[in-house]
């Protein structure tokens, strides 16, 4: 059949007539869509189901709960800029017109990778646990448990850390408003959340370093590395802060956490390579008997093969060591005058020279408070009571007990030695004097050496002075407060 023009444009409109009510009909099913008020009211509704769409699709790409089910993390957008530190080995992002950046150690976009099951490079030297000395020393580890040399370090489970995961307690603000941290937790997983600018990113809490007397930090894993969280929980306050050291307003999650700090805050682990590659299933967390009494193995293997014995093999006790050499034991990590020789760590044994492991550190010897510790070993050192006695550390503390707080306990350990009569405060003081020599010869001091920076100043956290002395200060203060 031979079409004329006439019919042809017949023919287009019909079926241009037929495609519109098809598509009619797909709008708008039948029964509907008759007056013009509906019309618009189903135009309106149709608008707002493609914005819903949008925003589901927007979410999608930015729900860091989301993306992180997926193994993703959030596309970085194109006006935050990153580049690469190829010998620090991190990555930094930050805006051009803004002075706050963010450190992380994985590709932006990316997660931190799960700790792999590798096997230990060298041979664990015999490191057990304190819950290995449960079975025959019962009361001491039931004690021990509690102390802070046995809480120092943890897996973060919820209820073992400290700050605030609800709404109104889980926000760290810094100096730049855009960048903000939010602690949130799933199940029985924890995270830092951290806000900058319209782009984010997660990190899971692992581990919790601290007994959290003064603060507790966290630790993460990136493979076999691990790293410092950029949020510190400080207790006094109950807020959140900025690790010590870090500058606030910036990010930072790439900081290593290299193999002193572990020396001095777990019981052992197996040190990979510099800086920070360790085997995630060999660390044994908390501070256990083994670091002040030598590696348990063979104590325990003997004791389990010989039940009958009463008299002890393999194990060391400080207080049968020279002066010299029990100091050395708690000045492992007591003393703020030491560096591992050649980054060798979790290798002194109780009799060994703190000099065969560890170098000293120049114009440290006596210094108080520093970021690891108020330095008990030097200040000590330095009080006449020191030097005119054979005193060590455990004549004022139990190693196996929590005896934090209380004062009289310790006045009391003082009164071993002196009568309260022989201070000089005893006439005007009387009998008072005996609940608390602590606060007038042993003060808390803060010094710049330990500091921390948050969005309103900076914090400088006390600690017992372990120089022993008469200090007018002190004297002021105490007799200010008595009044
Ligand atoms: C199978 C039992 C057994 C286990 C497990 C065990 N011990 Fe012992 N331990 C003994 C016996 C028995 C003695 C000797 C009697 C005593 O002092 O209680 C002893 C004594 C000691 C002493 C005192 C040594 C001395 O010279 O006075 C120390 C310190 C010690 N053990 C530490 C540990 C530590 C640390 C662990 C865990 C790593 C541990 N023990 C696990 C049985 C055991
Ligand atoms: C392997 C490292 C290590 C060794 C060895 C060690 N300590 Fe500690 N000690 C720590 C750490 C870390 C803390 C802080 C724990 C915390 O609060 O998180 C601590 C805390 C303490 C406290 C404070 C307890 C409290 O609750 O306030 C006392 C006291 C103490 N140590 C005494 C000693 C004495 C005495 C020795 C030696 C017999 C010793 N330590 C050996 C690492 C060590
Ligand atoms: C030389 C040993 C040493 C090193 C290294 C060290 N610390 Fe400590 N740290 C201590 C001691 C000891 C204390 C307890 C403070 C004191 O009483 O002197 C402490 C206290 C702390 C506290 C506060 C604990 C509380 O209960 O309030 C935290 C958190 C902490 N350290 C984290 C770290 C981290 C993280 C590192 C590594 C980046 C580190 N420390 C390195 C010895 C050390
Ligand atoms: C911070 C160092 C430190 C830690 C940790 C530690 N001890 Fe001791 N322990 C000592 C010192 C120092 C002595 C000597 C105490 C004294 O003479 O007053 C001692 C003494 C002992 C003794 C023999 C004397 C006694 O009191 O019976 C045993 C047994 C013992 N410890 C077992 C343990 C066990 C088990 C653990 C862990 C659950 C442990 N210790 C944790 C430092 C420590
Ligand atoms: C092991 C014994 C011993 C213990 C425990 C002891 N001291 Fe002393 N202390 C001494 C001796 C010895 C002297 C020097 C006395 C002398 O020369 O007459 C001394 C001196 C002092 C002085 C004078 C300091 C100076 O510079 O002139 C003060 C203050 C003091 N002690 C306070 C204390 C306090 C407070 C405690 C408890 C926290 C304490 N001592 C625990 C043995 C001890
Ligand atoms: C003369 C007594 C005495 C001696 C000796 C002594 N300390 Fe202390 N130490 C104290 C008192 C008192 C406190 C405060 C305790 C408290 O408030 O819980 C304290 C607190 C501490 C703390 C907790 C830090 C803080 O500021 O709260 C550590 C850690 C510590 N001592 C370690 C040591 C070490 C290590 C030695 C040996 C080098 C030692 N002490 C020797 C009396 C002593
Ligand atoms: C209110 C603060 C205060 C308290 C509390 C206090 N002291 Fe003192 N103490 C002083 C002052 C100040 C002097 C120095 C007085 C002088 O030289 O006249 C001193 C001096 C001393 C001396 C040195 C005496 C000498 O021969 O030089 C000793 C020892 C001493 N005190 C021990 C103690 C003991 C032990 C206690 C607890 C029972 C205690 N003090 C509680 C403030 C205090």
């Amino acid at each position: 059949m031979k079409i004329v023009p006439m019919q042809r444009n017949l023919i287009l409109g019909l079926i241009g007539l037929v495609a519109v009510a098809g598509c009619w009909f797909l709008l708008f099913p039948v029964g509907e869509g008759q007056n013009p008020d509906e019309m618009v009211n189903l135009l309106q509704k149709e608008a707002r189901r493609k914005a819903a769409a949008r925003e589901a699709d927007r979410r999608a790409k930015t729900d860091l709960a989301l993306l992180a089910k997926q193994g993703r993390g959030q596309r970085l957008p194109d006006y935050l800029m990153s580049s690469i530190d190829r010998e620090e080995n991190f990555w930094f992002i930050g805006k051009p017109d803004s002075t706050a950046g963010v450190q992380i150690p994985f590709e932006p976009g990316s997660l931190p990778l799960p700790p792999p099951d590798t096997e230990p490079l060298n041979p664990n030297p015999g490191f057990l646990g304190a819950d290995a000395c449960r079975e025959c020393h019962a009361e001491k580890h039931e004690s021990f448990i509690h102390t802070a040399h046995h809480r120092t370090s943890r897996l973060a489970l919820p209820e073992e850390v400290s700050g605030s995961f609800e709404e109104g307690g889980n926000r760290m603000n810094t100096s730049t408003p855009e960048v903000f941290f939010t602690m949130k937790k799933r199940g029985d997983e924890l995270f830092q959340s951290v806000n900058f600018f319209d782009w984010g990113f997660e990190v899971p809490f692992n581990i919790v370093v601290g007994s959290s007397k003064m603060a507790e930090s966290y630790l993460y894993w990136h493979g076999d590395q691990l790293f410092q969280m950029n949020c510190t929980h400080l207790t006094e306050s109950d807020t959140w802060i900025n690790s010590p050291g870090f500058i606030d307003g910036d990010a930072v999650f790439a900081r290593p956490i290299r193999s002193g700090c572990l020396d001095c805050h777990v019981t052992y682990v197996d040190y990979r390579k510099s800086a920070n590659h360790y085997t995630p299933k060999s660390m044994i967390l908390g501070i256990s008997c083994e670091r002040c009494h030598g590696p348990g193995k063979q104590h325990v293997d003997y004791h389990h093969a010989h039940p009958d014995t009463k008299q002890s093999k393999y194990m060391e006790v400080p207080s049968k060591l020279s002066r010299q050499a029990q100091m050395d034991v708690c000045g492992q990590c007591h003393t703020t005058n030491k560096l591992p020789k050649g980054e060798q760590v979790f290798q002194f044994r109780p009799g060994d020279k703190l000099g065969d492991h560890y170098d000293p550190i120049e114009h440290q010897a006596d210094v108080s408070n520093s970021v690891h510790t108020a330095n008990q070993v030097g200040r000590l050192a330095l009080s006449t009571c020191f030097q005119k006695s054979e005193m060590g550390c455990v004549e004022c503390h139990n190693p196996h007990r929590n005896e934090r707080g209380q004062v009289g306990l310790f006045s009391k350990r003082c009164l071993e030695c002196h009568q309260q009569e022989n201070c000089g405060m005893h006439d005007e003081l009387g009998s008072r004097l005996a609940d608390n020599c602590i606060d007038c010869h042993m003060p808390m001091r803060a010094t710049k050496n330990l500091q921390v920076e948050t969005r309103d100043g900076n914090i400088f956290p006390p600690l017992r002075d372990h120089h022993i002395r008469v200090d007018q200060q002190a004297t002021d203060e105490f007799l200010k407060n008595l009044r």
